[in-house]
C-alpha cells in the first residue's frame, strides 16, 4: 500500500461519511424554525435613529446583526465580530458601544443612533463633514464606526471623563494623546488616523495639542 492508496481511501471514506451525515443535518435544520434552533422567538422594541422599530427575534441575535440583517440599517458595518475593531460601534442611550458584543435584547426600549440617524446627504453631522473635508478615510469601511465613536466620544470628554492617559482627573483636558487614547478601539486597516485627529479636533473646535 502506499501514501497515495491511503489518502485517496481516506478521501473516499470522509467524502461518504459526510454524504451520510449531510441529510441528517439537513433535516435538524429542517426542524428549526424561524432559524431559532428551535427556541422561543423574544420581543424586542428599540427606537432606531428616532423611529420606533419592533423585532421577533432569536434572544441570541446580537444588536449588530439586528441592525444588519433584521432592520437592514447596513451603515453600520461587521468587521471582526469580536470586539476587536469598532467597525460595529453604534450609539446606545447616549454612549458608543460595539454591537457585535451586545445581545439586542439587552436593549428592549433603548435608543440607538447608527449612521443613519446621525446625518442625511442633505443634511450631514459636522463629524462627517469635517470627514469629507479632512480625508478621514479610505476605503470607509472602518468610517460609520469612527464617526459614531467620535461624536460620543466628545461628550465623554465634555462630560469630564478621564482616560487611561488623563493626567488631571478633575479636569479632562482636551489634547491629541486624548483623542487618540480614546479613538483607540477603532481600527483603521487604511490608517487614516491623522486625518481622523484631523477631522475630530475640527469638530471640537480645537487646534493641535
Ligand atoms: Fe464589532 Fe469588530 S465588528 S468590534
Ligand atoms: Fe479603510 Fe478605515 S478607511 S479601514
Amino acid at each position: 500500500m502506499t501514501i497515495d492508496d491511503i489518502s485517496r481511501r481516506g478521501i473516499l471514506k470522509g467524502g461518504s461519511a459526510l454524504a451520510v451525515a449531510m441529510p441528517a443535518i439537513a433535516s435538524a435544520q429542517a426542524k428549526v424554525p424561524n432559524g431559532s434552533a428551535g427556541g422561543k422567538m423574544t420581543s424586542v422594541t428599540m427606537t432606531i435613529n428616532g423611529e420606533d422599530r419592533h423585532l421577533d427575534l432569536d434572544p441570541r441575535t446580537t444588536l449588530l446583526d439586528a441592525l444588519r440583517e433584521h432592520l437592514h440599517q447596513t451603515g453600520t458595518k461587521k468587521g471582526c465580530d469580536h470586539g476587536q475593531c469598532g467597525a460595529c460601534t453604534v450609539i446606545v442611550e447616549g454612549r458608543r458601544i460595539n454591537s457585535c458584543l451586545t445581545l439586542a435584547v439587552m436593549h428592549d426600549g433603548d435608543s440607538v443612533t447608527t449612521i443613519e440617524g446621525l446625518g442625511s446627504p442633505d443634511k450631514l453631522h459636522p463629524m462627517q463633514k469635517a470627514f469629507i473635508v479632512h480625508d478621514g478615510y479610505q476605503c470607509g469601511y472602518c468610517t460609520p464606526g469612527q464617526i459614531c465613536s467620535a461624536v460620543a466620544m466628545l461628550d465623554e470628554i465634555e462630560a469630564g471623563i478621564p482616560s487611561h492617559v488623563t493626567d488631571d482627573l478633575e479636569k479632562v483636558r482636551f489634547s491629541d494623546d486624548e483623542l487618540r487614547e480614546r479613538m483607540s478601539g477603532n481600527i483603521c486597516r487604511c490608517a487614516a488616523y491623522p486625518n481622523i485627529i484631523a477631522a475630530i479636533r475640527d469638530v471640537a473646535g480645537k487646534d493641535a495639542a
